[in-house]
């Protein structure tokens, strides 16, 4: 009798939150992601985006895509769900020192240029579409190793990012011990203090380097160009990805008027700027000055 009972709770379970996307709503979302973060849903992201929205439906004990659209389209939903729902749509993959190129570069070229060519001496990096926070705090790593070979200079990061979820572990900046495998060992005492608790295998950033970022919820596509530059070095790696090549153009004119002249932009490997008409001159691939 009970493990009857059981097999109707899955069975409920499964019709309630394996419930469908129909083809009409697949495409009603996927225009509003698109029009309002500029993220691509193309039909093969139908099966993608379904699964990772079942999460919300079992969240608000919805039981069905429809009402979960009435809500979502509602005026509550649109300033409370949109935010969840962005939680479960954007791709957060990162890591600390992806692309570690970068950093070699930052180390070698591009920092004792601006502090000695450009005489910067509090430099100034936004990081657009950080994730969970691992590359802002590479960056504060890699800034806090040039800063003790060049004590006369400060930083501070901004880090900026659509989803509040990854927001929140990255202010709270604890990681499972796994991530930070491949940092060297030298790196790895300095700036990362071990769980108490050994056994949990949890990390986290020291204090002196949280200081040093700030983040924030920003949407990049309602970025607007500034007049006064303030960036010495802008982050958007990853992210671009994403986007169609019309608002790739409106986000990076909007993160260019954002660096000052001089300063630097960091893109992905696999992202180009290539046909955009961009106030910025390529110095190694994916690495970009402004003119
Ligand atoms: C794949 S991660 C890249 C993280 C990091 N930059 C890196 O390269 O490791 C892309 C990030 O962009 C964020 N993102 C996507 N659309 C966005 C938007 N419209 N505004 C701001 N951030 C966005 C996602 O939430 C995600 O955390």
């Amino acid at each position: 009798m009970e493990n009857s009972n059981n097999n109707n709770d899955i069975n409920n379970y499964n019709k309630i939150f394996k419930t469908e996307l129909t083809q009409g709503e697949f495409n009603k979302l996927g225009q509003f992601i698109m029009s309002e973060y500029g993220i691509k849903m193309p039909p093969e992201k139908k099966i993608m985006l379904q699964s990772r929205l079942q999460k919300r439906l079992k969240a608000l004990a919805i039981d069905n895509f429809k009402d979960y659209l009435d809500y979502l389209f509602s005026p509550h939903g649109m300033s409370e769900e949109v935010i969840h729902m962005m939680d479960v749509v954007s791709t957060n993959k990162t890591d600390f020192f992806r692309e570690s190129t970068h950093f070699d570069f930052m180390l070698s070229e591009a920092l004792p240029r601006l502090t000695k060519d450009l005489s910067v001496k509090n430099v100034k990096i936004w990081s657009a579409g950080c994730s969970s926070g691992e590359e802002p705090y590479t960056l504060a790593i890699t800034l806090s190793e040039f800063k003790e070979a060049n004590n006369q200079i400060d930083f501070s990061i901004f880090a900026s990012d659509i989803s509040t979820l990854v927001l929140k572990t990255a202010i709270n900046a604890i990681y499972n011990e796994e991530r930070i495998k491949e940092i060297p060992l030298v790196l790895k005492k300095k700036y990362f203090l071990r769980s108490k608790n050994h056994e949990e295998k949890k990390v986290r950033i020291i204090a002196h380097l949280r200081n040093k970022v700030e983040f924030a919820r920003i949407n990049l596509l309602e970025l607007t160009p500034v007049r006064e530059a303030k960036y010495h070095i802008v982050f958007c790696r990853n992210v671009l990805i994403y986007f169609d090549r019309a608002t790739q153009l409106k986000i990076l004119t909007s993160l260019c008027s954002n660096i000052v002249k001089g300063g630097y932009l960091f893109l992905g490997h696999s992202e180009s700027i290539t046909g955009l008409d961009l106030p910025v001159a390529p110095v190694v691939p994916t690495v970009f000055i402004k003119n």
